[in-house]
């Protein structure tokens, strides 16, 4: 089965993604946050950086892309060609409030003619394979099978499923049985996402998908960075493995001379999912949350690695 690690801005930055790597190998691709071009195509900063071949070594990498004009989705097709990409996926999932408005995102499955003109031109034109990641609707899950005729008017090199709707953000149950249904009728390849958190929540989505090849893993992942080996039944994340995670994380933070704050930040970040493997350690999060300087941190974590509270089999709780 192929395992692939979900975009997650914030959190699963190149940094992070080849810390990853190093530590936990046998992550098949590794998918970029998104890259929100202006109206031309221009994307520059920390987007830039993110998605340079150098800075994803050792990986394989999918840039995406997050926007509702193909002129500038084309623009940026083309820089990734030249840096050497062969792919480039579609943001059409994000629910951001700031983003749907605009008919980016999950807000390109509210206008389905608009959608398709963008893909019409998109495959007419792009010259690197456009896979795509996709909710089941916007306001339901009801609206995937009018959604996937228009996909299945292209040819689409992986149709990434993230099983709820935009309604339900991040919490709502994932809709298997829509899930099964759209898996046999999409003529793309379907990838599943959508709270595999250990084997229990892999084996009830293969229920509802049997064949399924492919799943994409995002915050059980960061809870548990183990969790790629643990699926293809390796053992379970050791506390050691953790701590030298962690660790490593926050020297190649610093060593990329990010500073003291923005390392703590981003730190803190990972921790709001990582924290679930301490069952029980509300008071010790607190603790991490309000350090600001790098020796206060420090010092948390490493209260938090000596707690005794580790559950090698803890797994993300859903929030
Ligand atoms: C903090 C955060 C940031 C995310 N950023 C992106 C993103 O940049 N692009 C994207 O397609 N999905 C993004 N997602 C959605 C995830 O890729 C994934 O679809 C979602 O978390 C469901 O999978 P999971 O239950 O395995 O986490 C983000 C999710 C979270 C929680």
């Amino acid at each position: 089965m192929k395992l692939d690690f979900a975009p997650m801005e914030g959190v699963t930055s190149c940094l992070y993604r080849s810390v990853h790597a190093a530590c936990f190998p046998g992550v098949d691709r590794y998918y970029s946050p998104f890259i929100a071009p202006d109206g031309s195509g221009r994307f520059k900063g920390a987007a830039r950086r993110d998605i340079l071949p150098e800075n994803n070594r050792d990986l394989r990498l999918v840039p995406q892309v997050l926007c509702s004009r193909a002129e500038a989705f084309l623009a940026v097709s083309r820089e990734l060609a030249a840096m050497g990409y062969g792919e480039v996926n579609l943001n059409a999932g994000c629910p951001s409030g700031t983003v749907v408005p605009k008919h980016k995102g999950a807000g390109m499955l509210a206008d389905l003619k608009s959608l398709d003109a963008f893909l019409s031109e998109v495959f007419s034109r792009c010259e690197l394979k456009v896979s795509v990641k996709t909710r089941l609707g916007l306001e339901s899950t009801a609206e995937f099978p009018a959604i996937l005729e228009v996909y299945n008017n292209y040819p689409i090199s992986e149709l990434i499923i993230h099983a709820r709707d935009r309604a339900g953000m991040y919490r709502s149950a994932p809709d298997l049985e829509a899930f099964a249904a759209a898996f046999p009728a999409s003529r793309a390849p379907v990838t599943y996402n959508g709270s595999v958190v250990d084997r229990a929540s892999l084996e009830s989505v293969l229920s509802f998908a049997p064949g399924l090849e492919r799943v994409m893993l995002g915050r059980g992942a960061v809870t548990d960075p183990a969790l790629f080996r643990v699926l293809r039944g390796g053992e379970a994340l050791r506390l050691e493995e953790l701590r030298a995670f962690h660790s490593r994380l926050e020297r190649a933070f610093l060593d990329a001379g990010l500073g003291e704050h923005y390392t703590i930040s981003r730190l803190k970040e990972v921790w709001y999912y990582a924290i679930d493997k301490f069952p029980d350690a509300g008071r010790l999060h607190k603790a991490i949350n309000k350090a600001r300087r790098l020796e206060d941190y420090d010092a948390a974590v490493s209260a938090l690695f000596s707690s005794g509270l580790y559950d090698p089999t803890a797994v993300f709780r859903g929030r």
